[in-house]
């Protein structure tokens, strides 16, 4: 089926919001001007800006400032109140390293090894996805089915990666509690960790485990970011993605959609009375995932777009 491919083939990929430019007129935008060969802040970012324009980057000049202000331990702010103080040799050294990355294709988000995910700041790494602001989506659709604040919600995230859409919820559910599991333990213990600097330690428990074999009991609200790419579209997407993130993360399979099949089959048995589950979608997928619900038979109930208007959280009812 036609799934992520239409998103990978205009160059924006569902899971990477970063985009390119041509080189070529970056190359153009760039004749003529001329960066100060110093060691200050100004210099830095002329010339780190420079290159990464040269490179396609897309915000050349705010990931300059991104990769100096984490070298110096700074913020943007403090970064640009002075732009003639000098880069002290050791931050020039892990700037230089990190600008090599970047133009090594390194998604800022590992570079930096943070990434905000709703209110949250979460740590990422290469074991799983880096969060993406269109997942935001089933936080929203998953606090619009559970409204109330007070409910003692349980909650259970198939694929938790960095833990993003369970500690979200977690978050704005003073009184919900979950589970979040993924196949690769790396991943799990980022998510535990994620758990710990963000409060939510003793709501959050975190386990390594195919999909829903490993759990036993019922949830209010079931979570899962599956991975939904076509096998063959996943060396197509952007280096950043292609390169650096994991294919357990993206690849769906021939189809896009083994996840969802092992996913769907599962959830009569997990969803409580009442319960509902959000899965997120890539584009085009809604009608093949609906069909595999109702085969199960789950109602769907309903779909929320994303800000780029892509139907993205599919909500189902047991
Ligand atoms: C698309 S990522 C989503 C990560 C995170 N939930 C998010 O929204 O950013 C999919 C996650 O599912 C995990 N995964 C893949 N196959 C799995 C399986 N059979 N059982 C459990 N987790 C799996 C991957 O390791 C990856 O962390």
């Amino acid at each position: 089926m036609a799934a992520a491919a239409p998103e990978a083939r205009i160059g924006h990929d569902p899971r990477c919001s970063e985009r390119r430019v041509a080189p070529a007129a970056a190359g153009a935008q760039m004749r003529g001007m001329a960066c100060d060969p110093g060691a200050s802040v100004g210099a830095f970012l002329c010339q780190a800006g420079q290159a990464l324009r040269a490179a396609g980057i897309e915000s050349p000049r705010q990931e300059a400032r991104l990769l100096l202000g984490h070298a110096m331990g700074v913020t943007e702010e403090a970064l640009l109140r002075d732009p003639r103080a000098e880069v002290p040799p050791a931050a020039a050294a892990r700037f230089r390293a990190g600008l090599a990355a970047r133009l090594d294709a390194v998604p800022m988000a590992h570079i930096l090894g943070r990434r905000g995910f709703w209110t949250l700041d979460l740590a990422v790494s290469p074991a799983t996805l880096i969060p993406r602001p269109d997942s935001e989506t089933l936080v929203e659709a998953a606090l619009a089915l559970f409204p109330d604040e007070a409910a003692p919600l349980r909650v259970l995230d198939l694929g938790t990666g960095t833990g993003c859409l369970l500690l979200a919820v977690l978050a704005e559910r003073p009184r919900a509690s979950g589970v979040g599991v993924d196949r690769v333990p790396e991943a799990a213990a980022l998510a535990a960790g994620n758990a710990r600097s963000n409060g939510l330690t003793d709501r959050a428990a975190f386990l390594a485990g195919d999909w829903a074999t490993a759990i036993a009991g019922r949830f209010d609200l079931v979570l899962s970011n599956p991975p939904y790419i076509e096998s063959a579209v996943v060396p197509t997407l952007m280096p950043e993605v292609a390169r650096h993130e994991p294919a357990r993360a993206l690849d769906g399979g021939a189809d896009g959609l083994d996840a969802y099949r092992r996913i769907v089959a599962a959830l009569p048995g997990l969803l409580a009375p009442g319960g509902a589950a959000v899965l997120e979608l890539g584009a085009g997928q809604r009608a093949a995932v609906e069909a595999l619900a109702r085969e199960a038979g789950l109602k769907p109930a309903g779909c929320r777009a994303d800000l780029g208007g892509i139907e993205r959280a599919l909500m189902l009812r047991g």
